[in-house]
């Protein structure tokens, strides 16, 4: 296991080792945002991946195998997915490992939500832990704003060829104080104590976001920090007449792994990670609920 600053910065590591540049990378059709900004950074391509309700579509996973051979890297994120907040079940998780077997594909897993969820899928880790890398920072289920992530690598052997070519670049060393602090934090029994509350406080919120927006297609769906809103059509417009109104929501085009990603056009993503009261989250979603009618 590696520990590290925050997610990002081992992604920006593991991806430039393991894709390179000129590589290319699979990724859901709609993704982390900074993916785009780390292919342009260390020159990889992305190839988005086909999703449904479940996330990743094994048969789009296949077909983009076999369109690139020399592909190695698929990132995704199987459990409250970034934007669409997806979690892919058990049985879609065994499909996806047999495909990433049968076509030798490395998988770095992004469990950043995952603790939001009480009982959740297993991860892709525990399915087929001789290919995933498995990241998860405490940034989003612990504390905001601690940067400590935890990687777990295939083997060994991977964590001493990662470190052979960066262990001396101490800008991806996690700062110690940081780390000593998260792991006192677990020790103690405080970060369980505190995902339970972002737990309850997300709940909370999702109750709200249901009771004022009421669309039946996310309602459904298990916790997270962010809800995937269907509007169809004019999700562009909707985000702009909201940034004016004062509400910062992103729409679905600015996580297009690539520019033909069908369904990132129709949908809004609406995060409430950053909202202090409760009131203002109500007085937020009745002016979205407005421009929206
Ligand atoms: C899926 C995903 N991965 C990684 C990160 C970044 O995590 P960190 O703060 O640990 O770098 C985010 C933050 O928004 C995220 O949504």
């Amino acid at each position: 296991m590696i520990v590290t600053n925050g997610t990002l910065n081992i992604l920006f590591l593991l991806l430039n080792h393991l894709v390179g540049r000129q590589g290319t990378l699979l990724t859901e059709e709609m993704t982390y945002p900074n993916m785009q900004a780390l292919s342009g950074m260390l020159g990889f391509k992305i190839q988005g991946i086909r999703m449904d309700g479940d996330g990743l579509d094994p048969d789009a996973l296949i077909e983009a195998c076999k369109a690139n051979p020399g592909v190695k890297v698929l990132y995704t994120i199987p459990t409250l997915q970034n934007p669409t907040a997806t979690v892919m079940a058990l049985e879609r998780r065994l499909e996806i490992c047999r495909v990433a077997r049968d076509h030798d594909l490395i998988i770095i897993e992004d469990d950043a939500q995952a603790l939001m969820l009480e009982d959740g899928p297993p991860p892709l880790a525990t399915i087929a832990p001789e290919r995933v890398w498995y990241v998860m920072g405490l940034a989003k289920t612990v504390v905001m704003g601690m940067r400590v992530a935890y990687v777990m690598a295939p083997r060994f052997e991977d964590t001493e060829a990662i470190m052979a070519r960066f262990g001396k670049m101490s800008m991806w060393f996690v700062a110690a104080l940081q780390a000593e602090l998260a792991q006192a934090l677990i020790a103690t029994g405080i970060a369980a104590e505190a995902t339970r509350e972002i737990r309850r406080t997300a709940n909370d919120r999702r109750a709200i976001v249901a009771e004022l927006l009421e669309w039946p297609a996310f309602l459904e769906r298990p916790g997270g920090l962010h809800v995937w809103i269907p509007t169809a059509t004019n999700a562009v417009e909707i985000a702009a007449a909201a940034h004016s109104a004062g509400i910062l929501i992103r729409p679905g085009v600015q996580f297009a792994a690539t520019p033909h990603a069908t369904r990132a056009m129709s949908g809004l993503r609406l995060s409430f990670c950053e909202v202090r009261q409760e009131a203002d989250l109500r007085t937020a979603l009745e002016r979205l609920r407005r421009l929206i009618d």
